[in-house]
């Protein structure tokens, strides 16, 4: 029983300030007026950000979130230290980014940052705190977790709740006003009803699901692996569409019409990015290894295979199409982000396919909504270095001399021989496709990654649309 954390006011930190820990936190603080919110980070200019009328990420919605907590009862700063001891409820929402090097290398989650958190919770506290994983991670941390903080030398105690996010970036406002459910994995049915107690402001009791923890922080592995392998699977039957005349969108319409299978996440695409859902499975794959399950593990990694596979087929197939050589050619690419409606570039599938166009030596004309010309640059930088850090002078000079950054689509396709879709932005159906076609080479390729252009219209125009799993 720890009466003083029951009874006392609630006072939020968030240790945690990304595409995660800023929206989640700031739906909690309009939500709780009453409830103090402070979200702490290392980073001083991903703080100073969330601090201005530019904020780090971009989701619909979010900027007028934010607007109404900040200065009210929602804080960002870097205090670690002063916003872990003045909260009782503790959320650690820092980066498990996958492994580079050491063990499980390539597969296994980094929980350095996690420790670390764990550490310094340990080294400030006193008194009785709740400490709440919201990172994803791997089943079984929170042992871990409970370990590092029963270290505390202050003689503080603490409850440890598994708290996965499940929030989709692009929709996340939304997702946070009204989620499918909202789950809480522990030990102490007292930090359970507390944390719970704060999600029962805005949403029904019975979308509070209530687990062990182990449960829990497996449950969010498992989610994306599951929404990942559909990506896959209909990916997966795209490539047979293509060689066999049949089209993946209409097999998609007619089996997800089936109550079983169901409609979402049926979309065929260049593959599917971002930076959980690769980095989930493979952590999922290590840790079914780990367990000697290589079956299972085998099966999972099957996911991420076929991903790879869908993006690469897609660069071949651009360079086949285009007889067989790119190089020198202007190629407009629409869209850079992951998925519409959202900066986030991480695992995007536009870096693999800008990366590999690159290497046949076309020239690209980016243009992206939303995602700075810096960010571009660096994805591209990132994905040419070697296993050493270092990115060999050709690489770096077909970045420079090859990418160029424009404003708008009608820029990135005027002169071009090629269009490529990576990205579904809305935008990119609303465009004057007559007057895109007239700025082009000819034949006017399009290469649609996503299947968001209306395909018999633009045939009309006289361009040679590709789409996905479609002959
Ligand atoms: N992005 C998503 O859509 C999403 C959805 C659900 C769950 N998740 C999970 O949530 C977690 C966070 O993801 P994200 O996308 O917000 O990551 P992110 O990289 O955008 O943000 C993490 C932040 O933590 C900060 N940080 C790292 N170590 C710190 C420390 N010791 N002290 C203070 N700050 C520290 C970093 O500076 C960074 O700003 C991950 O485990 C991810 O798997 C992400």
């Amino acid at each position: 029983m720890h009466s003083s954390s029951r009874t006392s006011p609630i006072r939020i930190c968030c240790i945690g300030a990304g595409y995660v820990g800023g929206p989640t936190m700031a739906m909690i603080a309009k939500q709780c007026p009453d409830i103090p919110v402070a979200v702490v980070d290392l980073n001083q200019a991903r703080i100073d950000q969330w601090n201005s009328d530019e904020l780090p990420v971009y989701e619909p919605g979010l900027q007028e979130v934010v607007a109404e907590a900040r200065g009210r009862n929602l804080t960002f700063s870097t205090d670690v230290e002063g916003a872990i001891r003045s909260s009782n409820i503790i959320f650690i929402s820092v980066n498990t980014p996958t492994k580079m090097h050491g063990i499980g290398a390539g597969r296994a989650a980094n929980l350095e940052f996690v420790e670390k958190c764990a550490r310094k919770i340990a080294e400030c506290s006193q008194g009785h705190k709740i400490v709440v994983e919201k990172s994803t991670l791997p089943v079984r941390t929170a042992e871990a977790v409970k370990r590092i903080l029963s270290s505390a030398s202050s003689g503080a105690t603490f409850d440890v709740l598994s708290n996965p996010e499940f929030l989709a970036e692009g929709t996340a406002v939304s997702d946070l006003l009204a989620p499918d459910r909202v789950l809480i994995g522990g030990e102490s049915s007292q930090a359970i009803e507390q944390l719970a107690s704060v999600y029962e402001r805005w949403i029904p009791r019975e979308k509070i699901l209530t687990t062990n923890l182990w449960s829990s922080e497996l449950s969010k592995l498992t989610a994306n692996a599951f929404l990942a392998q559909r990506v896959s699977s209909i990916n997966a039957i795209s490539a047979l569409c293509e060689v066999t005349g049949a089209n993946v969108d209409e097999v998609a319409r007619a089996i997800g019409t089936d109550s079983r299978i169901g409609p979402k996440f049926l979309k065929a695409s260049v593959g599917f990015g971002g930076s959980c859902f690769q980095k989930d499975i493979l952590n999922l794959v290590y840790l079914c290894e780990h367990f000697g399950l290589s079956e299972v593990a085998k099966y999972w990694e099957q996911v991420v295979v076929m991903n790879d596979y869908q993006k690469k087929r897609f660069s071949t197939r651009m360079v086949r199409t285009m007889f067989h050589t790119v190089s020198d050619k202007q190629i407009a690419v629409w869209g850079f982000a992951f998925k519409k409606d959202t900066n986030d570039t991480r695992e995007s599938a536009a870096i693999y396919v800008c990366r590999d166009l690159l290497e046949e030596g076309a020239r690209l004309m980016v243009y992206d909504p939303r995602v700075s010309e810096k960010q571009i640059r660096q994805d591209l930088m990132n994905v040419f270095k070697a296993s050493s850090g270092e990115v060999s002078e050709r690489h770096r000079q077909l970045i420079e001399k090859n990418v160029t950054v424009v404003k708008d689509a009608y820029t990135a396709s005027n002169l071009s021989h090629a269009i490529v879709v990576l990205t579904e932005w809305d935008e990119f159906k609303k465009l004057d496709m007559q007057r895109v076609y007239d700025q082009m080479h000819r034949p006017a390729f399009v290469f649609d990654g996503r299947n968001v252009l209306d395909a018999h219209t633009m045939d009309k125009i006289g361009f040679e649309v590709h789409g996905i799993g479609r002959s």
